[in-house]
């Protein structure tokens, strides 16, 4: 065994304790979901990939923040650098977004993720850039589903008159309207204080969202009107990207990817067990529901989407196979 002298030893340890540490660039990805939800399974999917891929030289803080519209502000002037948020009020900064918030627009998780990882979606997503913001890929909330604490809704008739909090997204908003709903558009942070106090009777949420959020505890009937897809998506601030050294850039993107696959894979696992797990937590839900009258019934509603929206693309896009 070689024994060091104690001089040497004390040089060794000195030289140790004032050499720089391994420079560390820190990333702050904000979200409005718990962390054991479909977002928090994207985001920690990102920070494991990216903190791998580059031998710790980067590390990403994950943090909460229920109130989206904010956030996407943060990313926009730079005070945070990416959020993974629904494209909710994305829509307010990047209005070609809008199209994809279309009610019964996409038929089922293969079609929606299928036209997100298409061509469209690579359009839609460089449509941020022009708004000071990096869509990053496309991320999954998923379909929304009514709940209310009034009475089982079995038709669109039942919805009339109900005030249903919305996000704030005017897409959504016209649906609830025409509806004959009282839609009341307010940031996710203010939902479960709302229904407590009765400002609204209802919400709307994909299940992952309302078994993360407990929404049982608020609300009694679930109806599984699945009236819209709600995609999410990974936005970051460009400035920041840029600052990256290209081979870093590439390890994001990369780190992106693996939060698509861990976020929908969530999803679907959630989507699998969530209803029955409603049940169990004392929820009455109707399943059996006819969507081509509640289509009908946004017949105006519709006809407004083609005017106001690009309607090539919703065609297209309802179209695709
Ligand atoms: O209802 C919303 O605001 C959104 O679906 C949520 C829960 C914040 C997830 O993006």
């Amino acid at each position: 065994m070689q024994i060091i002298p104690r001089l040497a030893l004390g040089a060794l340890l000195a030289a140790a304790l004032t050499a720089p540490a391994l420079a560390q660039t820190e990333i702050t990805v904000q979200h409005p979901l718990p962390l054991q939800s479909h977002y928090g399974a994207g985001a920690t999917a990102l920070k494991e990939a990216l903190e791998r891929a580059t031998g710790g030289r980067y590390r990403v803080t994950i943090q909460r923040n229920d109130n989206e519209r904010e956030m996407i502000e943060s990313v926009q002037i730079g005070t945070l650098d990416c959020t993974i948020t629904s494209t909710g009020p994305v829509g307010n900064f990047v209005p070609a977004v809008r199209v994809v918030d279309v009610p019964f627009l996409f038929r089922d998780y293969a079609h929606a993720r299928g036209v997100l990882d298409s061509e469209i979606g690579q359009q839609l997503l460089g449509q941020f850039t022009p708004r000071g913001l990096t869509g990053v890929v496309w991320l999954e909330n998923g379909f929304r589903h009514l709940t209310n604490s009034r009475h089982a809704v079995n038709s669109p008739d039942d919805i009339r008159g109900l005030k249903v909090r919305t996000m704030e997204n005017p897409v959504h908003m016209r649906a609830f309207r025409a509806l004959g709903a009282l839609p009341t558009p307010m940031a996710f942070s203010e939902l479960v204080p709302a229904l407590q106090q009765g400002t609204v009777d209802g919400q709307e949420n994909p299940i992952p969202v309302i078994v993360a959020n407990n929404l049982n505890q608020v609300q009694r009937f679930l109806t599984l009107t699945g009236h819209v897809y709600s995609p999410a998506l990974l936005i970051c601030n460009p400035a920041m990207l840029q600052r990256l050294a290209a081979a870093d850039r590439t390890a994001f993107q990369a780190a992106a990817v693996a939060a698509q696959r861990a976020n929908r894979d969530r999803v679907t696992a959630d989507e699998n067990t969530g209803v029955e797990e409603l049940r169990r937590r004392g929820m009455t839900v109707t399943t059996e529901v006819d969507r081509g009258r509640f289509q009908t019934a946004l017949a105006a509603a519709f006809a407004q989407y083609e005017r106001e929206l690009d309607g090539a693309l919703l065609r297209r896009i309802r179209d695709w196979r």
